[in-house]
């Protein structure tokens, strides 16, 4: 199972969303990490086969995202899902996987184990204009699996969930990940931090980083750094470098900064995060001053 991404470019007017990627999917789940704006929704859509590409192309094992097959392996959850508020839970799940091209009768049936799967079994006759942001989302993942897919897209798909939903979230995907291709997009580190085994860092319609997690922290090392400070060094500092925490120790401020060089003497190297990561190539200097 392979899904081939070859120099895929999308121009919106004048543009460039998605600036000629080249990946290949295999089995596992994959993160993409990037900020707004970052290319991300506009490459789900393609991947999709939603979006027309302005060149290159998707090849899954060896048809195109356009050929019917591959409508059939696809679970897509949109970044903006729109559902029908008059529809129940149940209702809504029967009638996406009619689309899909289930009978009836597996529907139903697929329908009530993905209800029970993302925890909305109590809810299943409960109209979807009551429920809450999170219970849309995850109705939202279950439309997605609802005809088994190989291949699941999911687009910022922990927006609005709690951090108990979170986790429920995670240990699904982490689950689903065995046997098939996951791509789920996020500008949250800790969605992907743990299941994720490919982190795909996104910036300006560019993967500019590609690996597992202890991979791709691996390019930053030697560049977190951690100082005590009194508070006029710490807003010198703040307004100089990206600081991706501060705490208060009795008098001083203790500063958590990303810093190619050493921001500081008395500043020391610490071990670098995912969230670190974040911050070195999408913060603005001085943005938390
Ligand atoms: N339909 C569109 N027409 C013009 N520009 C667009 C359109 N959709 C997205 N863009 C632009 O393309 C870039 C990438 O957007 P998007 O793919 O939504 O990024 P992300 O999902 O990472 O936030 C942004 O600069 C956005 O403004
Ligand atoms: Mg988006």
């Amino acid at each position: 199972m392979e899904l081939v991404i070859d120099r895929l470019t999308k121009q919106y007017e004048n543009k460039i969303a998605v600036d000629c990627i080249s990946i290949h999917l295999t089995k596992g789940v994959y993160g993409i990490l990037g900020a707004n704006g970052a290319g991300k929704t506009t490459l789900m859509r393609m991947l999709s086969g939603i979006l027309k590409p302005t060149s290159g192309e998707i090849k899954f094992n060896t048809f195109d995202v356009s050929h019917e097959c591959y409508r059939e392996v696809l679970g897509y959850l949109p970044q903006h899902f729109g559902y029908y508020p008059e529809f129940n839970a149940m209702e809504f799940l029967c009638y996406i996987g009619s689309l899909k091209g289930l009978t009836k009768g597996s529907a139903k049936v697929k329908a009530k184990e993905l209800l029970e799967t993302v925890g909305l079994s109590q809810v299943a006759k409960t109209k979807i204009k009551n429920f809450s942001g999170g219970m849309k989302q995850r109705l939202g993942i279950a439309q997605a699996l609802i005809n088994n897919p190989k291949i699941l897209i999911l687009d910022e798909p922990t927006s609005g969930l709690d951090p108990k939903e979170r986790i429920r979230f995670r240990n699904l995907i982490s689950s689903l990940g065995k046997e098939r291709i996951i791509l789920l997009s996020t500008h949250i580190v800790s969605d992907i931090e743990y299941i994720a085994n490919t982190i795909l860092v996104m910036k300006d319609g560019q993967i500019i980083q590609q690996g597992s997690v202890k991979d791709v922290i691996q390019t930053i090392e030697n560049k977190v750094w951690e100082c005590q400070v009194n508070d006029g060094i710490a807003s010198q500092l703040i307004s100089s470098y990206p600081v991706v925490n501060m705490r208060q120790e009795e008098e001083q401020v203790v500063l958590r900064i990303i810093s190619d060089k050493e921001p500081y003497t008395m500043a020391s190297n610490v071990q670098a995060t995912l969230e670190d990561l974040y911050m070195y190539y999408f913060s603005e200097v001085g943005e938390n001053a």
